[in-house]
């Protein structure tokens, strides 16, 4: 995740290949074989073609996007279909959710929590030289996630956990619990397990630590705690780690595409990227995003936090367009949230690079642990 800078105004003014009618299929077979990628830059903007090369620079630059080339066809059929399915601004909808009320089993679950656990899944996935996901290393994390959370699940025949398969070497992987009183709609946790060396990102060193191996092993240790409690919910659960996140959201948007063209209901969506670095000298917070979410499910996370969590809430200032997986949901027309380490501007400064380890000055488990009490406490709350 980085929120994204004024500059990439520019760079949207400046782009050659602007398509007034939609991409032929044979377009989109001819330049995606050229190895050219199809990038949606802004919400209003048409898409553009780019090369490697220019992805690179644009990822460096510090611009945030929607690599949409695998999913181009299926968004403009959705979009037939359904006038109303693409949210098209970053202004919320308002969704209801009542107010947690079921403090007396999620509390003890919290306690179960273990920052030992999610130092040992950190220190295998930030192993891996890095987790980009064109990378053979990154294919490789992705096939330790899937172990991982099988091994968390074997031999409870409510949940599957299995490989969401792109056309790139890394997958995502999702684990579903089935509700036991209702099929639907889903409630769904989200984090990225892909990680960038910004300079060389097939073989540069990028322990994506922070970003998002935080939020990766909250999810797997909330996972693991839910599992061990014998915790059954009613309404479906979903974890999600996704695939190419930081080369333009890829992963989460195939899979919310998809979702969306299986007409699945989702309740609600909670992503978190970025968990574990509190800036020395300032006020330790939980930073809930304001934009490209819903106003509805921002309210009940508030309550969350000042029901679960030591922390305070403050509400972050904007992260703008295509800024972490939870705007792939957004796009269609779900409702999102995003509790974030702190502030922008003081938040971890060392991601996508060499640098995104636990031993920077500022990294924090106990930090990070009050992001796996919040998801522990959302999915409970929401699907009890
Ligand atoms: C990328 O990886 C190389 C090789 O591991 C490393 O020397 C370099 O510092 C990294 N770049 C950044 C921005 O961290
Ligand atoms: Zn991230």
């Amino acid at each position: 995740m980085k929120f994204q800078l004024a500059l990439l105004k520019a760079l949207i003014a400046a782009a050659v290949f602007v398509h007034a009618v939609p991409i032929s299929r044979d377009e989109l077979v001819e330049n995606s074989a050229k190895g050219l990628r199809l990038l949606q830059l802004s919400e209003d903007g048409l898409p553009v073609w780019k090369t490697e090369d220019e992805v690179l620079q644009l990822l460096r630059s510090g611009a945030r996007f929607f690599d949409v080339t695998e999913t181009y066809e299926i968004q403009q059929e959705l979009d037939k279909t359904s006038a109303e399915s693409k949210n098209a601004g970053e202004f919320s909808t308002a969704a209801t959710f009542s107010p947690p009320s079921h403090q007396s089993q999620v509390t003890p679950l919290l306690s179960r929590l273990s920052i030992s656990n999610m130092q040992s899944y950190l220190s295998s996935l930030s192993g891996f030289n890095n987790r980009y996901y064109r990378s053979q290393s990154g294919a490789d994390a992705s096939a330790w996630l899937l172990d991982t959370v099988q091994d968390i699940t074997r031999g409870r025949s409510d949940i599957t956990a299995s490989a969401f398969t792109h056309g790139w070497p890394q997958s995502s992987t999702i684990v579903k619990i089935a509700g036991s009183s209702s099929s639907g709609p889903v409630t769904i946790l989200g984090a990225h397990m892909d990680s960038i060396n910004l300079s060389n990102p097939m073989n540069g060193r990028a322990p994506g630590s922070d970003d998002d191996g935080t939020g990766t092993v909250n999810l797997i240790e909330t996972l693991r705690v839910l599992v061990s409690s014998g915790f059954r919910p009613s309404t479906p659960l979903e974890f999600h780690w996704y695939s190419g996140e930081e080369g333009g959201l890829l992963g989460s948007n195939a899979i919310a595409t998809s979702y969306k063209r299986a007409g699945t209901q989702v309740k609600a969506f909670l992503q978190l990227d970025m968990t574990g670095y509190v800036k020395p000298g300032t006020p330790e917070v939980v930073a809930i995003m304001p934009d490209f979410i819903d106003q509805g499910l921002n309210n009940f996370l508030k309550q969350l936090v000042t029901t679960y969590s030591r922390l305070p809430v403050v509400v972050n200032v904007p992260c703008g367009y295509a800024c972490s997986d939870h705007a792939s949901w957004f796009r269609q027309g779900y409702p999102t949230a995003l509790p974030f380490e702190g502030i922008f501007g003081e938040d971890d400064p060392f991601i996508h690079s060499s640098g995104d380890t636990t031993s920077v000055n500022g990294f924090s488990w106990s930090h990070s642990l009050e992001f796996a009490k919040i998801a522990v406490a959302f999915a409970y709350e929401l699907t009890a």
